[in-house]
């Protein structure tokens, strides 16, 4: 051990750091510690191959993968395999008990009270509400399939966790119905969802309640559900049938699903083909309007939509 290393000035410094650490072993790691300039040098070697280290691999990482994979779309953290796709009942097949289970779900969110804290409405409102507010940005668009999706995947945990239901949301498969569509059992007063009529719905539950939807596409509007089936019945024009129903066939779906070979392609002729004619030409009333889901406690052409993967 040599002194000569340890300067004068440092000798304070030195005496507080012999205090603490007062073992031999420590008191040659102190005098074989590296010169300043010494240090540097080591210090910028051992970047520098760090460096080149995580360069090599980076590159590499990247190189290979941009070999392998050109166009290959980063894996989302979440993205896991499907295992479990629920498979949502179609209406004309369920059993009796589970459409009057449906039905009290529906009506026990119609009995409580908002969640958006709107007033004088309920919590089924608030997806005709929400709906007459976002309509135009959802409708047309390519967002239109996904959002619809979405809502209704809101709406049936809605009648799970606050209608008391324990199922899933059925859809009404409109093409089974499309030879006749005025005999669908949709309107019927209790395997359904009331008349098809023209003007206020006459039977069903939700006719009884006289005032039941509580908005129109114009605000708090409280009315009677309304439909205009036979509008469209009485007046048929041959080439879109009873309730247009020439343009919701299962031909037209397939031709549809068949022939389209784009996105844009599927969601518009969808959209502009079956989606519109039920809505609008077909059921008509409130159905056709901005706050079409005052019409949709029954599984309607959105809910069907929304089966599509
Ligand atoms: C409309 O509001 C009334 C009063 O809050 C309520 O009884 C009724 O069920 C509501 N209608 C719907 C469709 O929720
Ligand atoms: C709620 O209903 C009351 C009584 O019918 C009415 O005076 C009030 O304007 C309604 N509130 C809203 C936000 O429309």
């Amino acid at each position: 051990m040599s002194s000569s290393t340890v300067s004068r000035n440092s000798l304070e410094a030195d005496q507080q750091w012999l205090l603490r650490s007062s073992s031999p072993e420590n008191d040659l790691d102190r005098d074989e510690r590296p010169s300043k300039p010494r240090r540097h040098i080591v210090a910028v070697l051992c970047l520098v191959l760090m460096f080149t280290v995580a360069g090599y691999v980076t590159s590499s990482v990247l190189l290979n993968n941009r070999l392998e994979h050109p166009f290959r779309i980063p894996k989302l953290p979440h993205e896991e395999p499907c295992d479990f796709a629920p498979s949502r009942p179609s209406w004309n097949s369920m059993p009796r008990h589970r459409r009057h289970a449906f039905i009290s779900a529906v009506q026990r969110l119609a009995s409580k009270p908002s969640r958006l804290g709107l007033s004088n409405t309920s919590m089924y409102d608030d997806f005709v509400y929400v709906h007459t507010k976002v309509v135009w940005q959802v409708h047309h668009h390519a967002i239109s399939l996904p959002f619809h999706r979405y809502f209704v995947h809101i709406f049936e945990q809605a009648l799970q966790n606050d209608g008391g239901y324990d199922g899933l949301m059925p859809y009404w498969d409109w093409t089974q119905d499309s030879s006749d569509p005025l005999a669908s059992i949709v309107w019927d007063p209790w395997a359904g969802f009331g008349s098809a009529g023209n003007g206020c719905i006459s039977d069903g539950v939700f006719a009884r309640v006289g005032k039941f939807a509580n908005y129109t596409e114009n605000g708090y509007e409280p009315h009677c559900v309304t439909r205009n089936c036979l509008a469209h019945a009485d007046a048929v024009d041959e080439s879109d049938g009873v309730m247009h129903s020439k343009h919701w066939t299962p031909a037209i779906v397939k031709a549809i699903i068949d022939d389209s070979t784009t996105y844009r392609d599927f969601r518009q002729r969808l959209e502009e083909g079956p989606h519109k004619h039920l809505h609008a030409y077909g059921i008509g009333g409130d159905m056709a309007s901005a706050s079409s889901p005052n019409g949709q406690f029954i599984p309607q052409p959105k809910h069907t939509l929304s089966r599509i993967p």
